[in-house]
């Protein structure tokens, strides 16, 4: 998996096809593949949108904060072999990104593997995320073996917390925490944890 040496960077990635990409999975209206040049402009574009960015960031990326995005999702497929995919449409669109971060800040729960979604604004309430999470929770547990996966979100982001339920994961009002990468006082701070055990 991952298959790429360390330490390349997003700059460094072919363009084209025929390289090793993987891991990529296809589902029925989606590919979720490695983070490639061409989807720098369109993810930038996402990570601009203040509704998007809402139940995020304290205020949309600049174009490199979004880059570093990019660069960090690749850096966890090399260093543990999953991480937030790019997510396409069959037509090479990119409407996002979605799939399972290694969770290393300190919290009970941790570490733990997330699994996570953003998508571009015009392309909610298609069930995309759904269905690019359901990929990315099969491939967590059918290829990489993970015995549970998570997923959290700030407290109040609804459409984010119908995914988890979507996928049938299960509240644990116990693991609710405040998120130690948000600063003290901003209101996406407090956080819902969500799990699900491997079937
Ligand atoms: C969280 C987020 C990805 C959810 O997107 P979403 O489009 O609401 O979720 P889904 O892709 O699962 O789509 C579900 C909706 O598509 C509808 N839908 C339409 N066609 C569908 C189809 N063919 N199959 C399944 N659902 C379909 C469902 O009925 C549902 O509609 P509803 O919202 O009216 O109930 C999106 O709101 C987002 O990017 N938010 C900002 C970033 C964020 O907060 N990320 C999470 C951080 S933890």
């Amino acid at each position: 998996m991952g298959g790429r040496a360390g330490g390349q960077g997003l700059s460094g990635r072919p363009a084209g096809p025929g390289t090793d990409d993987g891991p990529e999975l296809r589902t029925e209206r989606l590919v979720l593949r490695r983070w490639r040049p061409s989807h720098l402009d369109p993810l930038a574009e996402m990570h601009a949108d203040p509704e998007v960015m809402a139940t995020l960031s304290a205020a949309p990326f600049l174009r490199e904060e979004s880059d570093r995005f990019a660069r960090h999702q690749e850096l966890g497929f090399e260093h543990f072999g999953h991480s937030m995919w790019a997510v396409e449409l069959a037509s090479g669109e990119l409407i996002g990104a979605a799939g399972l971060t290694a969770v290393i800040f300190e919290a009970p729960f941790t570490p733990a593997v997330d699994v996570g979604w953003r998508l571009a604004r015009h392309h909610w309430g298609h069930g995309y995320a759904t269905e690019a999470a359901r990929a990315a929770v099969g491939y967590g547990f059918d290829v990489l073996g993970l015995d549970e996966i998570v997923a959290f979100t700030s407290v109040g982001n609804g459409r984010s917390e119908a995914v988890m339920l979507r996928l049938g994961m299960t509240r644990d009002r116990a693991g609710d925490f405040d998120h130690p990468n948000v600063a003290v006082g901003d209101p996406l701070r407090p956080h819902i944890l969500y799990r699900l055990r491997r079937p």
